[in-house]
């Protein structure tokens, strides 16, 4: 195996992983990076050089790739970047945008949760980043889902939100039901998946009893001891499980110039929750949590 090292953040979730350029490692170090993203739900790579056909080579490795859905000619898309690879940008050029969600905050969510089976991954390559802000934020949604009082727990189990079309980076999408409590595919450990607060109900309650269950959900998974917050660097690429993670992205100075290129990992199965989810061991990134064995 090439060598590296792997270094978990101080916080929620993340690490950084020294293996030198990404698209070098052999296939037994990938194996060493994918049970680091599994078990830290955000990995960072520092100073990767390298083209968008080696960044899609890359990501091809955690499975494949799904194709950029918003077209080069309207925005998020230059043609000479490949088809899945998208543009998160501010920058304007001729007047017209070339990527998307600007320079202003970008809410809570998990990335296009309203289709029946959401990506695994996403991955980010950062080209240009603004001197201060923009930082993009992860929320441990292991961690969100552990730290529920029992009595919330219990009653989760067979509800699930209805994701409808959002705007910004969550795409277009059917508005698919999932679970609120899903059970990781391969960790087998239970997160909380609430898509975004914008656009989304509970199936089966008034409005009103919806919006008082997605409330408190959402207030009690942001805290900023669920939260890891990763300040950019030119050259870095972060990939994130987007199946037991949420992320926001801060506002920056719209004068200045962030340009991000995306790709994501096609999903294989639809979120689900396992029948055992109420005995299921909590994620090893909880850490100890009272009450959780
Ligand atoms: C996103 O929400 O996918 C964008 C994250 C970012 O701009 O850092």
């Amino acid at each position: 195996m090439g060598r590296i090292e792997i270094l978990p953040q101080q916080g929620a979730c993340g690490a950084e992983i020294r293996c030198g350029s990404v698209q070098e490692v052999d296939d037994e170090t990938f194996r060493a990076i994918r049970r680091a993203w599994l078990e830290h739900l955000v990995v960072v790579f520092r100073d990767q050089r390298m083209t968008d056909s080696e960044f899609t080579a890359f990501g091809r490795r955690f499975g494949p790739l799904k194709l950029a859905s918003i077209g080069p000619s309207v925005e998020g898309g230059a043609a000479d970047e490949g088809p899945e690879v998208h543009v998160v940008s501010n920058v304007t050029e001729n007047g017209l945008p070339i990527g998307i969600l600007g320079s202003g905050d970008v809410a809570w969510h998990t990335d296009m949760v309203s289709f029946l089976v959401p990506p695994t991954a996403t991955l980010l390559h950062a080209l240009e980043v603004p001197s201060t802000g923009g930082d993009t934020l992860f929320m441990n949604m292991y961690l969100a889902y552990e730290t529920l009082p029992d009595d919330v727990k219990r009653g989760l189990p067979g509800l699930t939100i209805q994701h409808e079309v959002a705007s910004h980076s969550s795409g277009a999408g059917t508005g698919a039901s999932h679970p609120i409590v899903c059970t990781h595919p391969e960790t087998g450990c239970n997160a909380l998946v609430l898509g975004s607060r914008q656009n989304t109900s509970v199936d089966g309650l008034s409005r009103e009893a919806s919006d008082e269950l997605l409330s408190a959900l959402w207030t009690h998974a942001v805290q900023w001891r669920f939260i890891w917050r990763h300040r950019w660097r030119p050259g870095d690429v972060v990939a994130w499980d987007n199946r037991c993670t949420a992320h926001a992205r801060q506002a920056f100075d719209a004068g200045s110039r962030r340009v991000l290129h995306r790709i994501q990992v096609q999903g294989s199965v639809p979120p689900r929750t396992a029948p055992d989810a109420l005995h299921r061991p909590a994620h090893p990134r909880v850490g100890p949590v009272p009450g959780v064995s």
